[in-house]
């Protein structure tokens, strides 16, 4: 009898057992450096998960980047994980070379040494590989970590901002295992839940003002964020700064990819737990994680027994104070003035699409073009201001990022966002059927070479196609001509051709650079500053193969192929 209830209660121990969440060591300075590796860990019982992670001390995840606006960065990223990778800065405002998009590949055994200077608000930002095509799989494995900026102006209101004791930094994920515990990354039966990397998790909150810093780090599940019995909570900021004022509500919805900052008052709780939920019932029928939709027959399997239920995240135990506890909220913070849309030179539309209003899966397109490292998609002069129209024709809702800018959300279907979306942006959701209207400025960085992206952060939508990219172009740049396919401003010759072909300007314009890309992407020749209407350019040291020319001209961007034999 006695040996029965001592088994028994070891089996609950494991089932119920509550894993306090580990928060992130930081890296601060001006030097940085993240070696990403391959690990495992134990997610669920039996077999350990296969992981991604940066730096010998993480086995999932990678340390908070705490760092200063206005302070250099020079970073060391060193790739030991058996295959090509990059690492993205999202949100992160710096140039193109430096952005780490899909052109940046970091080889396996390499290093990749970009060196920058903040420029972003304070906020919480964070990093991620974005090679094409394993985004997802890289990611969910667990190769993602979070930047933390501070700056003068957050320095001087009274919030939060011990790290780790009432400025808490909270990565959701929501994963898909198989029946050998190892990751799904295109899996949307996802039910597996982690907060900073481990399952079943509580934390412990000293009973006052305390910040959460909530970041979605799914691959496709929105949350529809809140707290038991409908606490009240202050979202203070968002994807890219502190918001004009704390924003009372009892919810906030993250997408994959967007963060938010709260505040939550403990005051007089101590000894009491609370849950931080995802109220997913409240979500429309379309957005991953809501309300599940009829499926037509023979359709994969596509639901999680989270979806559309409201569900616990976290259990938060209320213990003492800390000494000096913050126990106001802030009336104001830190002005925020969007852009006026007088200000915007251009409106482009962009329509999200698929192969027929039953597809739920994808892929899914931009205005029904499937992305393609050799096409830019847009090129926009420096200084300029946009719009950015984006409706969604397909059935499923999708987080919308564009690297490069933090952007203001001016309408949904005509109406003003939500006060808590009225800040600085770097993802916006968009809902079948709605018109989200976003205002950007692109300032600081050009580049004719590396472009932006912009793209799904629901990552095996943006693995299957769903970005673009944009170059932003010199200041005064005419944009006399959309790019691809105007092939019929110079000409290629010899082609085939097996050491030295010309390139000739047919409306005698002056070519100013030439970059010669394999079929990957890859950049592997680049002559600069040629200033002549005809050049001759040796490709013989390059293997057999098809590779794309890229001449820019003084008015115009060719692309060409030619054929190395
Ligand atoms: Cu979170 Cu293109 O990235
Ligand atoms: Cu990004
Ligand atoms: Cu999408």
């Amino acid at each position: 009898m006695k040996k029965s209830v001592f088994v028994l209660s070891l089996f609950s121990a494991c089932v119920f057992a509550q894993n306090t969440i580990p928060i992130p060591d930081t890296l601060t300075g001006i030097n940085i450096s993240l070696t990403m590796h391959t690990d495992s860990m134990s997610i669920l019982p039996g077999k350990y998960s296969q992981t991604l992670a940066y730096n010998s001390a993480f086995h999932f995840l990678g340390p908070t980047l705490i760092l200063n606006k206005w302070q250099t960065v020079n970073a060391t990223v060193t790739n030991q994980i058996g295959d090509t990778t990059t690492l993205h800065w999202h949100g992160l405002h710096v140039a193109p070379k430096n952005d780490g998009g899909p052109h940046t590949q970091i080889l396996n055994g390499a290093s990749w040494y970009p060196s920058f200077t903040i420029m972003n608000h304070a906020s919480m930002y964070w990093y991620h590989p974005h090679f094409m095509g394993k985004t997802a799989e890289q990611a969910i494995k667990g190769a993602s970590g979070l930047i933390i900026i501070r700056d003068s102006a957050e320095a001087a209101l009274t919030l939060p901002r011990k790290y780790g004791i009432d400025d808490i930094p909270l990565i959701v994920k929501c994963l898909q295992l198989d029946s050998n515990n190892q990751f799904l990354p295109k899996g949307m039966q996802d039910s597996t839940l982690l907060v900073n990397g481990v399952t079943n998790p509580q934390f412990n909150l000293p009973a006052q003002v305390v910040r959460l810093r909530l970041l979605n780090g799914s691959g496709e599940r929105t949350f529809n964020f809140g707290f038991t019995g409908n606490k009240s909570f202050y979202v203070i900021g968002n994807d890219g700064g502190l918001l004009n004022a704390p924003v009372l509500t009892t919810r906030i919805r993250l997408s994959p990819g967007e963060r938010a900052e709260v505040l939550i008052n403990l005051t007089g709780m101590n000894g009491q737990t609370i849950y931080l939920m995802s109220y997913a019932s409240e979500l429309l029928m379309g957005v991953q994680g809501g309300p599940t939709m009829p499926m037509p027959p023979g359709s994969p399997p596509m639901n999680s027994p989270l979806d559309g239920i409201n569900f616990n995240i976290l259990k938060l135990n209320v213990i003492a104070q800390t000494s000096n506890p913050v126990t106001t909220i802030p009336a104001t913070l830190i002005p925020v003035t969007p852009y006026p849309q007088s200000q915007a030179n251009l409106t482009r539309n962009i329509t999200f699409t698929a192969d027929s209003m039953m597809v739920m899966d994808g892929p899914f397109y931009f205005n029904g073009l499937s992305f393609d490292m050799m096409r830019i998609d847009y090129r926009m002069p420096l200084g300029q201001t946009e719009i950015w129209t984006l409706f969604d024709s397909t059935m499923v809702a999708h987080p919308f990022h564009v690297h490069d800018v933090q952007f203001f959300v001016l309408d949904r279907d005509g109406n003003s966002p939500p006060p808590q979306e009225q800040g600085w942006k770097d993802v916006v959701l968009v809902q079948p059927n709605e018109t989200v209207r976003i205002i950007m400025k692109f300032t600081d960085f050009t580049d004719s070479t590396i472009p932006y992206m912009y793209h799904c952060h629901i990552l095996m939508h943006e693995d299957d196609g769903m970005m673009g990219q944009f170059e932003v172009m010199p200041q005064g740049w005419a944009g006399i001509k959309q790019v691809s396919g105007n092939t019929e401003q110079v000409s290629v010759y010899p082609n085939p051709v097996n050491s030295v072909f010309t390139i000739q300007t047919i409306n005698s314009e002056k070519i100013d650079n030439i970059s010669v890309f394999d079929l990957l992407g890859n950049k592997v020749l680049e002559i600069k500053a040629i200033n002549a209407e005809r050049v001759g350019i040796d490709i013989s040291s390059l293997s057999i193969g098809q590779y794309f020319i890229q001449a820019i001209t003084s008015r115009d961007v060719v692309n060409k192929k030619i054929i190395k034999e």
